[in-house]
């Protein structure tokens, strides 16, 4: 990422968790996303995934998600800093005889795209890795790997109230936690996630999506107002003339 890459070391803020193989090994499981992977790759076939596609997964973990795609489209491009969650990506793929998911060691920050401009993103649960200044940067690089029109699908924990709001959110969902952490995320790990990552408030993280030249065209926030998912496009411009101006790339 031009002058700025590695100032951030994107794998030291991956999670300690993310690089342990034995969590790894325990990921879907605790994760169970099999059941709404195969929800959103519909949701992304709705919207035109086809058999010519390209979609690049950041933060792709265990590749639940890429896997779930790969037989919609051509290529699959499954990124992630944690080496053990490739591996494991790249062991379920070759286990299932799927041959078009390529897996890449790199991050948000870091990524380089080869190819024909994707013409899907995806992204859950990672983007609140990075700190909010990074997460602009990261949303103008994702803006770069799509063709224009191309869609965004982004989902993360996000907070869709007012600051005086959280004590209320933020209690319910915490109560919300899995009593094992085998069967998810425990009361003690969603406030280490409080504690030690990035999540942001849904009126930070839209003007930031905006401004990488996204329109945000559908917004879910459910009923917690703790998870959020995004429907982008890439409109080809950034939102405001300055950022288009200084930006001759986006
Ligand atoms: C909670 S897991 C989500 C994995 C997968 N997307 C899913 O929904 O099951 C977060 C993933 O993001 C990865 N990650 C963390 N920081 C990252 C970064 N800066 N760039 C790319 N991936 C990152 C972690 O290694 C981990 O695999």
């Amino acid at each position: 990422m031009d002058s700025l890459e590695g100032i951030l070391d994107e794998i030291a803020r991956a999670g300690d968790e993310h690089l342990d193989p034995g969590y790894v090994a325990e990921y879907d499981r605790k994760a169970a996303f099999a059941a709404d992977a195969v929800e959103e790759v519909q949701l992304l076939c709705g919207l035109g995934l086809e058999q010519g596609s390209t979609l690049v997964d950041l933060g792709a973990g265990t590749g639940t998600l890429s896997l779930a795609a790969a037989a919609r489209c051509r290529r699959v491009v499954a990124v992630d800093v944690s080496p053990a969650m490739l591996r494991a990506t790249e062991e379920k793929a070759a286990a299932l005889g799927v041959s078009n998911v390529e897996c890449v060691h790199a991050g948000f920050l870091t990524y380089e795209h080869r190819g024909s401009p994707a013409d899907f993103v995806y992204s859950r649960n990672a983007l609140h890795h990075l700190p909010d200044f990074w997460k602009a940067l990261a949303l103008r690089r994702i803006g770069l790997i799509l063709r224009p029109g191309g869609i965004f699908r982004l989902h993360d924990i996000v907070f869709a109230f007012d600051p005086c709001e959280a004590e209320r959110f933020i209690e319910a969902w915490l109560a919300s936690g899995a009593e094992r952490p085998e069967d998810g995320w425990t009361r003690a790990e969603l406030e280490q996630h409080l504690r030690e990552e990035h999540s942001t408030f849904n009126w930070l993280l839209e003007p930031m999506l905006e401004r990488a030249g996204f329109q945000i065209s559908e917004a879910g926030y459910g009923s917690r107002r703790i998870y959020a998912d995004y429907l982008c496009v890439k409109t080809g411009r950034t939102a405001r003339e300055s950022s288009a101006s200084a930006c001759k790339d986006g």
